[in-house]
């Protein structure tokens, strides 16, 4: 399906030529955000709903200066102090909001595929700021932003994610991503967390870290969801860190210029150890960094 700049809540969404043309705009929106006075009018007039029902950091901030250094007014919605509370649907609550004059939702909600049911009885436009287990689609455009400007190229790159694939929207809005433009992926895991049937998304997929990461080019470490786990995937934490966690000891078996990636929060000491996660290797502040230089150039398409 093309692009209709009306949703992105897929990355299946967006055509390669959208992605180049994404990352092209960001490479603009980075140069506004460096200069000492961080706003253009291009936006001026439009108003954009961030609607949290899940905690977020980085794609609530990074989209309220997004929307900020493009000119566009934000409103927020905040689950506690909101009349959910009194039993409202999320469907009315959207539909009372979009009355208020709003051009375009970002919405991170629990419920994987909500946002394809909602988008039928909604005029505004939507982007998907993670929904469930499903996608977090503007994640991996600045992760593919970020392995395109430290690489200069993401095809035929082997890239290996590592960890909580079975929870996690960042990994398959990710391998959509990768694989659309061409790089080598490689999923590991314990299998409690990497079903076989990832095979199908046409990925490798290893329960072994070290043949995982031979050679690898990037490493895109997952976070160890433990909110969403009703039941025990694994014996411990300290045995998942012994198995699965990033150290700079197992560096050595992929590429010396390898990259280390995470899209946050971090456990430390769980999933990547402190002497990666703040090592030369890593990328995981410029990808938060190239985050808000994405979502301009989202922003941009879908309202301008
Ligand atoms: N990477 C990411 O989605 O982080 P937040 O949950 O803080 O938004």
């Amino acid at each position: 399906m093309k692009w209709d700049r009306k949703y992105l809540l897929s990355i299946d969404d967006l055509s390669v030529e959208d992605i180049y043309e994404i990352f092209q705009t960001a490479k603009s929106m980075k140069e506004i955000i460096k200069r000492p006075i961080k706003k253009v009018p291009t936006l001026r007039g439009k108003n954009v709903c961030l609607l949290f029902y899940e905690p977020s950091t980085r794609t609530r901030m990074s989209f309220e200066n997004a929307c900020k250094f493009l000119s566009i007014d934000t409103i927020s919605f905040s689950r506690e102090t909101s009349s959910l509370k009194k039993g409202e649907t999320f469907l009315d609550t959207l539909l009372n909001i979009e009355k208020m004059g709003v051009d375009l939702f970002v919405i991170r909600h629990s419920s994987s595929g909500i946002l394809h049911y909602i988008r039928k009885f909604i005029n505004s436009k939507i982007v998907n700021g993670g929904d469930g287990t499903n996608e977090h689609p503007t994640q991996a455009l600045l992760d593919g932003f970020t392995i395109l400007e430290n690489k200069n190229r993401i095809e035929s790159l082997k890239i290996t994610i590592v960890g909580d694939i079975l929870h996690s929207r960042v990994a398959r809005s990710n391998i959509r991503l990768f694989k659309k433009l061409g790089a080598y992926i490689v999923l590991c895991g314990p299998p409690t967390l990497l079903p076989k049937e990832f095979e199908n998304m046409g990925v490798e997929i290893s329960y072994n870290l070290k043949e995982a990461i031979d050679n690898a080019d990037v490493i895109y470490v997952l976070r160890l969801q433990l909110e969403r786990q009703s039941s025990n995937f694994f014996p411990t934490v300290r045995e998942y860190n012994e198995l699965f966690g990033i150290k700079k000891d197992i560096l050595k078996y992929a590429k010396k210029d390898v990259i280390i990636m995470h899209p946050g929060p971090m456990n430390r000491g769980v999933e990547i150890d402190s002497d990666v996660a703040d090592s030369n290797y890593s990328l995981i502040l410029n990808q938060v960094e190239n985050g808000v230089a994405i979502r301009m150039s989202i922003l941009y398409y879908m309202l301008v």
